[in-house]
């Protein structure tokens, strides 16, 4: 019943890189079609290498999703693969990282990635009235030069990109490092977001606030670690986009009931549910809900509660948002026990 009620609540979804939804069988096709050669033998064989001890052995084999991309058609294709999946789950509005820099280094040109997702995203509306953007992510262990080569890339195409984040290997590369860069991206009206306590320490999410200031947290988790961010965050509200089975997948809690969003979600902070890379860790946004649900003390108040807080963190007009509350009320008023724990179901 709980599951039933999840699956069909009206969602948002704020973080969720597109190569990362990539199931293995779209992967093993794509290097078929493209005659891209990889080792692995079969789909089985690759999906069962979809086993990671930390975030850098992760990277890699989100990389290898990259390189069977040759086409602006076949990113185009992928998004709207996950596009469906959004219609599937009721995901109504959608923020999607997808890295320029990736592309650019294989050899194509910066519209390659602003094309495919510009184009997706004006066909999601059109066909399914899915809203939302595509925020590419500065690679951080590229370094800050690299960074800020892919902002003058970008730059001429700023009306279409909605956020830029930073992403990939964390510990080292502190927000500070791109703290320039960032500076410009803020001046030319793009919101700012990063990657930031996933893996590294508290300190890195002072370091997005202070050095980059950013108007949310992807990940976030490490925040527990130091009490006056903690207070910090409440006080602010700045949203956190926290990504359960990410961070179970990627080892930093042993399983689904040692995840700290339950302490999160009691001391205020403006936390929500997203899925990161949902095929790799084979949770899209729905089962990530009902995995928090059935596994940790959060309550079915506070899944809802949680909803809420992705909207009002997403990047959405004030009517949009206007829209997806509306939308979700109304889905509540229609489930009336909806009040009721999960225990209780
Ligand atoms: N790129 C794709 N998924 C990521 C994650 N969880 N952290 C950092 N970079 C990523
Ligand atoms: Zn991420």
């Amino acid at each position: 019943m709980l599951k039933k009620f999840i699956k069909n609540m009206p969602k948002v979804e704020l973080h969720m890189h597109v190569e990362g939804s990539m199931e293995a069988k779209t992967l093993w096709e794509l290097a078929h079609q493209n005659n891209y050669k990889i080792e692995y033998n079969s789909i089985d064989e690759l999906k069962a290498a979809y086993e990671f001890h930390n975030l850098t052995e992760f990277i890699d084999m989100y990389m290898l999703g990259t390189r069977v991309i040759k086409s602006e058609q076949d990113l185009y294709d992928v998004c709207m693969t996950y596009f469906k999946k959004c219609v599937e789950q009721n995901i109504q509005h959608t923020e999607v990282h997808c890295d320029i820099r990736t592309y650019v280094d294989y050899g194509y040109s910066p519209e390659f990635v602003i094309n495919a997702l510009h184009g997706a995203f004006i066909d999601a509306k059109n066909n399914y009235g899915i809203t939302g953007g595509f925020m590419p992510c500065f690679i951080r262990h590229l370094g800050a030069e690299v960074a800020q080569a892919d902002w003058d890339l970008m730059s001429p195409f700023k009306d279409k990109i909605l956020a830029i984040g930073l992403s990939a290997v964390e510990v080292g590369y502190p927000p500070s490092l791109f703290k320039e860069t960032f500076a410009k991206v803020r001046d030319a009206g793009i919101h700012v977001i990063a990657h930031a306590g996933e893996e590294a320490p508290a300190d890195y999410i002072w370091s997005a606030i202070n050095d980059i200031k950013v108007e949310r947290i992807d990940h976030g988790i490490r925040c527990l670690e130091d009490e006056s961010l903690v207070d910090y965050l409440r006080e602010t509200q700045l949203p956190l986009t926290v990504c359960p089975q990410s961070n179970v997948a990627l080892k930093i809690f042993k399983d689904m009931s040692q995840h700290t969003l339950p302490l999160m979600l009691e001391k205020g902070l403006n936390v929500s549910i997203h899925s990161d890379d949902p095929a790799h860790f084979n949770a899209y946004l729905t089962e990530n809900m009902i995995s928090i649900a059935e596994n940790t003390s959060v309550t079915k108040d506070g899944i809802i509660k949680m909803a809420k807080n992705a909207i009002n963190g997403s990047f959405a007009s004030q009517q949009r948002k206007k829209e997806l509350h509306s939308n979700l009320e109304d889905y509540l008023s229609h489930h009336q026990d909806s009040n009721s724990q999960v225990s209780a179901w």
